[in-house]
Parts: structure tokens; sequence; C-alpha cells
């Protein structure tokens, strides 16, 4: 037997009350019980998006979320804005492209966040563009934007659309305080549920949008969803993920009984300790201290250690996955996803790991150096 450790940014770890209540028996998805969990579902997810909205639930990948937005907020032929660091951010790009939709563009380096100043000097030298499409968290370089800066520093009448699948529920996110017109996030990060539910929150002004669009749809409509879930009780226009749903009630009740501020706290705090360990044994962080995630960091394996070995060892002899680098940073850095349902010694497992698989590659290693580092901060963070 090994113990295994799943330590990806998604998907991740769910909670033993979590896994019991997706073994719960099938209900009718027309009846009463099901009526009395999607109420309090629809309730308490709202709560974590921080809104008054209704938040759409259909059974789909973070993907699918993504693309429902595209396709009810967006026409062929339409010019938007993409602002987007990584991979992720290049994929709300090819989405919208594979809609038609022609995409101007806003980058920065992977592993910087966007500049607010850039987003908005290119909207008000294109006052024709009424949508800005951007990644909460970028997941493929362990970077959180700063939705705020950039909602602040944009015209009024421009519409943020917000993929927050690595984000929500782990990172701060204020869609109603901020402003933010539309977020779209998945279940298998934050949230702590397996894969196969896909959200979308959109506020009055995106409800607009979406009212006027003409682009073909049929599954993932929203009007017929929020139709649905106006009904008393709320219903889905078709067959819900009810074990999901079952999932999520007891997700959401953990979530809401710790308290969304210290779900927040707990997240920062696991992230800062795991970069103090990994930056004690002289590793190379992606980010910048100051635009690091709370829910995954990237960290660039050592000269001469071999990151797919580096990764295998962890995996194969110590039982820890870590993720590695997607598209250009394949090959070159390794990443730790720490959201979800993660605490301490989490951290510490990973990164007693961590100096022992390094150590056998060769890498110099003091045993405890990263355990040090790490145990200040939690030491001085609770
Ligand atoms: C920021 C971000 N957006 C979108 C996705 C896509 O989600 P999914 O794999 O559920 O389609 C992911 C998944 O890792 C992500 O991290």
């Amino acid at each position: 037997m090994k113990k295994q450790m799943l330590m990806v940014p998604g998907p991740t770890p769910v909670p033993p009350e979590v896994l019991q209540a997706m073994g719960k028996q099938m209900i009718n998805h027309r009846g009463a019980a099901f009526g009395e969990l999607f109420s309090e579902v629809n309730h308490l997810i709202k709560k974590v998006f921080q809104t008054e909205n209704h938040v759409l639930i259909f059974p789909g990948a973070g993907t699918g979320a993504m693309e429902a937005a595209v396709v009810n907020l967006t026409e062929p032929g339409e010019r938007v804005l993409l602002a987007t660091i990584g991979a992720f951010g290049d994929r709300f790009g090819d989405i919208l492209e594979g809609h038609g939709v022609i995409v101007e563009r806003v980058e920065a380096e992977w592993g910087m966040a966007i500049d607010p100043q850039a987003v908005k000097e290119k909207l008000e030298n294109n006052r024709e563009i009424k949508k800005l499409f951007i990644t909460h968290n970028e997941t493929s370089t362990g970077v959180t934007n700063d939705l705020k800066a950039v909602k602040d520093a944009i015209p009024d009448d421009v519409l943020m659309i917000v993929d927050a699948v690595s984000g929500l529920g782990g990172i701060d996110l204020k869609m109603d305080e901020w402003g933010i017109d539309v977020v779209v996030t998945g279940s298998q990060k934050a949230l702590m549920i397996p894969p196969g539910l896909a959200f979308i929150a959109l506020n009055d002004r995106a409800w607009k949008v979406v009212e006027e669009n003409k682009a073909p749809k049929y599954y993932w409509d929203f009007k017929l969803a929020r139709k649905f879930l106006e009904k008393n009780p709320p219903e889905t226009p078709y067959t819900p993920a009810v074990s999901l749903l079952y999932a999520l009630q007891a997700s959401l009740r953990l979530i809401i009984e710790e308290g969304l501020e210290n779900v927040f706290a707990r997240h920062e705090l696991m992230a800062k300790a795991i970069r103090a360990g990994v930056k004690a044994l002289g590793l190379k962080m992606l980010a910048e201290d100051d635009v690091a995630s709370h829910t995954v960091t990237a960290v660039y394996s050592p000269e001469g250690i071999d990151v797919g070995k580096l990764r295998k060892l962890m995996r194969e002899k110590y039982g820890i996955t870590l993720a590695g680098g997607q598209k250009k940073l394949e090959g070159k850095i390794f990443r730790i996803g720490h959201l979800g349902y993660v605490d301490w010694p989490d951290v510490v497992t990973v990164l007693a790991g961590l100096e022992l698989a390094l150590k056998e590659l060769g890498y110099p290693v003091e045993f405890g150096t990263a355990i040090k580092a790490a145990q200040e901060i939690l030491f001085a963070g609770r």
C-alpha cells in the first residue's frame, strides 16, 4: 500500500463528508426532495460567489462554463478584449475565436499579472469594444490578477467576464461589491467536490446582454436555465447531476461553517508557507510574491534536475502527485496545488516529500530546511 496525496490544482481532494453525500440514492429531479436540495444549494452558492444574483449550475467542466458565457454573451463577428496571462486566458481566446468572435489581446509575460492600465488604454483606444474576458487566477502560472484594480480602471460600459475556475472559493472575489458582471467556475477546485459542475453568475447588466443575444445555443441557454431556477421550488431544464449537487450541498455547508473569510485566510497562509519552504530550498519561483496565487504555486525545477523525473519520483516513491508545466512551461516548472480541502499537514508533507526527492536526485538539501521555513509562517499565522 502507498498512501496517496493529490497536490495538483484540480481535481482536488474531497472531504469525507462530501464523499459520503455522493453515495445517496437517486431522487426524482422533478420532485420535492430535489426542490429542497436545489433551494439550499442555490442559496449557499450565492454566498461563495459573494452575489445576490442567480448562480446557474450546469453539469459540465469549467471549460463548458467558459463556452456557455461566450455563446450567451457574444455574437459572431463581434470584437472583444481578452486579457491573458497564461494557458487558461489563451483558452478563453480559443473559445471566443471558435465562435467567430474577433479577439483583441492584452497580455503579460507568463508569471506576471495583467497591468490594469494596459487594459484601460486598450479599451479607451477601442471604444467599440464592450466586453472584457479575463482570468481571475491563472492556474498555469500561479498568478492572480487584481480584478478590482482592473474593474476600477476600465470604462464603466465594458462588461467584465471572469474565469474564476481556480480562484473562486479560495481567493477573495467580491462579485457584487467590485461590480464584476459575469463569473464562471467549476466544481473540482476550491469548492472541494469532484469534477462535473459548471457555474455561471451574471448581474443585471449581463442579463440584458443575454436577453438580446442571438447566437445559436441550446443546452447552455441561460434564459431557459433562469426560467427553471425561478420556479418554486427551483429546477433545471435538463437532468441535473444529482450526486454532485448532494456533494455541493455538503461542501457549501463546510465552507459556510468555516466562514468565507477564514477559508480565504487559510488558503493565503498555506500558500505563504509553501512558498517560504520552497524558497528556503533555493528553488526559483515563477511568480513574484505580490502576484502569487493562494491556490497554486509554480516552481522552476533546479538547474540540472529533470522536472519529469522529480514529479515521477514524488508520485511513485513518495505518493505525492504534483502538476507539471503547461504549454511553453512544460518541462520547466512543476506546480503544487493547495486549494480546497487543504491544511497545514498537507503543506508539511509536500515539502518533506520535495526535500527527499530533490536530495535523491542529487540536489543539495539539508533535511528540515523547507519544513522549518514553512513552520515559521504557520506559527506566526495561526
Ligand atoms: C483558470 C482555469 N480556467 C479554466 C479551466 C478549465 O476547467 P476544466 O478543466 O474543468 O474544463 C481550468 C482548469 O484547470 C482553470 O484552472
